[in-house]
């Protein structure tokens, strides 16, 4: 099993070039399936997720022609001919946003047949208002054998009041409702920036979508829709990843091709950690010296500050001056970092949603395992501001959502290789 292992203790100095984002790729991907022309995307991340959900898009009948010489990949996917609407738990399984072919699915053949997720390491993770949501639209649902079957001849537009504000449910009902007959308003909508660029991919494809990005969304359906191109927004977590592994390590470092508006919440804890950011349209450098300052931070949805930003925050405070207190308030189990940042001499208390990190002068390098995605990248973080040597273990976690981190942080200094 392919591990990281990391020599910590450098500076990070240089330019990191930013991938598209990993949560909007994965949902334009599956807006494929509401036309039968070509779709053109652009500033698609190499990623394990999205290569999973390309071969279940192929199984579905999807001719896929990829373009990865040109430094940003480019994929176009045609559906003329959907063969099999189902999605077996051995994709779900592993990247829960297979979720999301079940609207688009649902819309364009009438019916899905798609594994609950079941549980998953950061939480329950329940997806009852996507189906509440489809149920709503006139879809007949039931759950057997740990799927979902929905069948609807015709989805019809409805309001929908969204219980929770789930990002991956407000993508789903909204492609599902682009082609429905009728007015769909989804209300407590998510307000996320992976939402407005879905949105805008589904309206150059002739969606009616107005409002998306605020909590109320109004989706007149259409009869069809079309091909289009599109661009994928940047990647705003792996912008804040290395933004907190500047942070942590220190050094001078200019991320590019990402949008600094979409980070607000994250950028003001950079700075209240003491680290100097200059901000243009499209680029971020920040300067840090020294020890960082303990940041409280307690997640909530966008706006507010991301839960996906969390364990990166933690491991940083694990080394600041000073005690933080971070609550997590999305997922009940997002916690996972902790015991393997306390195998690096970290000093963590957890009380149920609360983590207390007492910032100490140095981590030692350890052998450590990555257990989710964010947890993977906090102990990256980690790594390369601890003392000697630290080995991450079971780093697929880590491949499913950074597109080549190790020789991104390589070509800015940090000492970090692949091995097995
Ligand atoms: C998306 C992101 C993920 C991020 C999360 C929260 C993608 C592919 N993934 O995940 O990276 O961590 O948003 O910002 O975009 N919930 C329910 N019922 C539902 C749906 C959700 O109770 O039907 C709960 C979840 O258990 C969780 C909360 O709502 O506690 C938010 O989850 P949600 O926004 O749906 O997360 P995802 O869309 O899965």
């Amino acid at each position: 099993m392919q591990k990281l292992i990391i020599q910590g203790g450098k500076p990070l100095h240089g330019e990191i070039n930013i991938s598209g984002a990993k949560n909007a790729a994965l949902p334009v991907l599956c807006a494929t399936l509401l036309t039968t022309d070509t779709l053109c995307i652009k500033n698609v991340p190499l990623l394990q997720d999205v290569t999973t959900m390309l071969s279940l898009l192929e199984q579905m009948g999807a001719e896929i022609i990829t373009n990865n010489r040109s430094e940003v990949a480019e994929v176009e996917l045609t559906v003329s001919n959907l063969v099999n609407p189902v999605v077996p738990y051995e994709m779900v399984k592993t990247m829960r946003a297979a979720i999301l072919l079940l609207g688009p699915l649902l819309a364009r053949t009438g019916e899905a047949t798609i594994s609950l997720p079941g549980g998953c390491a950061i939480g329950l993770r329940p997806v009852d208002q996507h189906i509440k949501g489809l149920q709503a639209m006139g879809a007949e649902i039931s759950i057997k054998h740990g799927y979902i079957h929905a069948v609807a001849k015709q989805l019809r537009g409805a309001r929908i009041v969204m219980d929770i504000v789930t990002v991956t449910g407000t993508e789903n009902l909204m492609m599902a409702a682009s082609l429905a007959k009728g007015t769909t308003i989804l209300e407590n909508a998510a307000r996320e920036p992976e939402i407005i660029d879905l949105a805008n991919c589904l309206i150059a494809m002739g969606a009616k979508i107005s409002g998306a990005g605020s909590d109320v969304i109004t989706i007149e359906g259409v009869k069809a829709l079309h091909g289009t191109q599109h661009t994928v927004m940047p990647d705003r977590i792996e912008t804040g990843t290395f933004l907190v592994a500047g942070v942590a390590a220190g050094g001078d470092v200019c991320l590019k091709n990402t949008f600094p508006h979409l980070l607000d919440a994250v950028l003001a804890k950079v700075q209240e950690a003491g680290a100097d950011l200059e901000t243009g349209d499209n680029w971020i450098r920040l300067k840090m010296n020294g020890r960082p300052k303990a940041i409280n931070l307690r997640t909530a949805p966008y706006p507010a500050f991301p839960t996906d930003m969390q364990a990166q925050f933690m491991s940083m405070n694990c080394v600041a001056t000073g005690t933080a207190v971070i609550s997590e308030t999305i997922f009940e189990n997002r916690f996972m970092h902790v015991q393997e940042l306390k195998r690096m001499s970290a000093n963590i208390e957890v009380e149920g949603h609360t983590a207390i990190v007492y910032g100490i002068p140095e981590l030692d390098g350890a052998n450590v395992m990555a257990t989710d995605l964010r947890a993977s990248a906090s102990l990256v973080i980690a790594g390369l501001v601890a003392q000697g040597e630290t080995i991450i273990d079971r780093i697929y976690h880590l491949d499913r959502g950074y597109e080549r981190i190790e020789e991104k942080l390589s070509e800015v200094g940090a000492q970090i290789r692949r091995g097995s």
